[in-house]
């Protein structure tokens, strides 16, 4: 009898074991691709754009408190910049958000979890083809520049994961940025 109650325990014990260390693997998991998502979004250059500059002591830095929400909707931009030409075809805002060029004007965007104005209600699949075919999830308007797509439509599907995995997992700011402005011709033509 003893023995066979031994046995139950030790069956019991195994399935909670199993239970436990796959819910620890599957945790793990999660954390490994946050992790790694973090770092390819902290090398790739996504801060640079996707968040605000402020001036800090030692010149523009991106402003970590608002990481990742895009181009300000507090700093409204209404028309492109007209350049005079060779040598400059682009003019950026202070923010570093907010970018003139032979495209219009484009905003960089929210990419915090925020549920109406950043990715929240984007799905993975969403968020590859999206950076895949350079089109918004894949199927809406073309994205425009200065977004790096012709560079990282090389990231592996892996990475593309965890560069969406870490995304979701970050603080939701809501901030709704704009719409693209046209060109001067196009703005013109009108
Ligand atoms: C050189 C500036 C720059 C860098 C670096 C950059 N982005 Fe962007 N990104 C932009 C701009 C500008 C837009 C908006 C383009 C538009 O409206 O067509 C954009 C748009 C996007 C979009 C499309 C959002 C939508 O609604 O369709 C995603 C997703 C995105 N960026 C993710 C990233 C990630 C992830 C990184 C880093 C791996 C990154 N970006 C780095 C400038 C940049």
């Amino acid at each position: 009898m003893k023995a066979h109650y031994t046995r139950i325990a030790l069956a019991v014990a195994a399935a909670f074991g199993a239970v436990s260390s796959s819910s620890t693997a599957l945790g793990d998991e999660s954390a490994d691709k946050v992790a790694r998502g973090k770092y390819v979004v902290t090398t790739s250059g996504c801060n640079d754009c996707h968040t605000p500059w402020i001036m800090g002591p030692g010149g523009p830095e991106p402003d970590m408190s608002r990481m990742l929400s895009g181009h300000p909707q507090d700093v409204p931009i209404t028309a492109p910049i007209s350049l005079a030409g060779d040598p400059w075809i682009a003019a950026v805002s202070g923010t570093n958000t907010a970018w003139s060029g032979p495209w219009g004007v484009s905003f960089t965007a929210n990419l915090t979890p925020d549920s109406e104005t950043g990715l929240g209600k984007w799905t993975l699949r969403n968020f590859v083809d999206t950076i895949r075919t350079g089109r918004h999830m894949g199927r809406g308007r073309e994205i425009l520049p200065p977004m790096p797509i012709p560079m990282y439509k090389h990231f592996s599907d892996a990475d593309l994961e965890a560069i969406y995995t870490y995304l979701q997992s970050i603080p939701a700011i809501s901030n709704k940025v704009p719409e693209p402005l046209p060109p001067v011709q196009a703005t013109a033509a009108n």
